[in-house]
């Protein structure tokens, strides 16, 4: 069985983030959501979420696509997330080209790209005006 994993927030879940899972499930059987908490992206990427932690895991887990969310709590995890789980392929959105070549050791990496004009802080932008 080959084995797919993926990080990100997934705050208010648009299409941008299924077509990314669709084709990243494409690549392998078993896809596994590496989830950023709410204290990871507050602290680490300085993104306030709208959704806490438990209601994006559960939309995720609601996914056909979706196998399995665990938690990201740091940048450092990628590797052992790798090894843990027997991780054959890296999938991430292509505006984090070449950040994780460093996984090639590991596993296989693939930057898709992303569905255009969508993203959850334009989203935000355009509620507000
Ligand atoms: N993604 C994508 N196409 C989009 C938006 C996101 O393919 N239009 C991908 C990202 O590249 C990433 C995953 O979906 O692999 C999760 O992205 P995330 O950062 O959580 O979503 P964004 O909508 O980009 O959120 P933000 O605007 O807060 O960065």
């Amino acid at each position: 069985m080959k084995k797919v994993i993926t990080y990100g927030t997934y705050d208010l879940l648009h299409y941008g983030h299924v077509n990314l899972l669709q084709r990243a499930k494409e690549l392998g059987d078993y896809l596994i959501v590496a989830l950023s908490t709410d204290e990871f992206n507050w602290n680490m990427k300085q993104k306030k979420c709208y959704f806490p932690y438990e209601e994006r895991k559960r939309l995720l887990e609601a996914i056909r696509y979706v196998d399995l969310v665990i938690p990201e709590n740091s940048w450092e995890q990628k590797i052992s997330d790798v090894k843990e789980f027997k991780v054959d392929t890296f999938v991430i959105g292509d505006d984090w080209e070449g950040k994780f070549d460093f996984l090639k050791e590991y596993c296989e990496v693939a930057y898709l790209p992303r569905t255009p004009e969508i993203s959850t802080t334009q989203i935000k932008e355009d509620l507000k005006k």
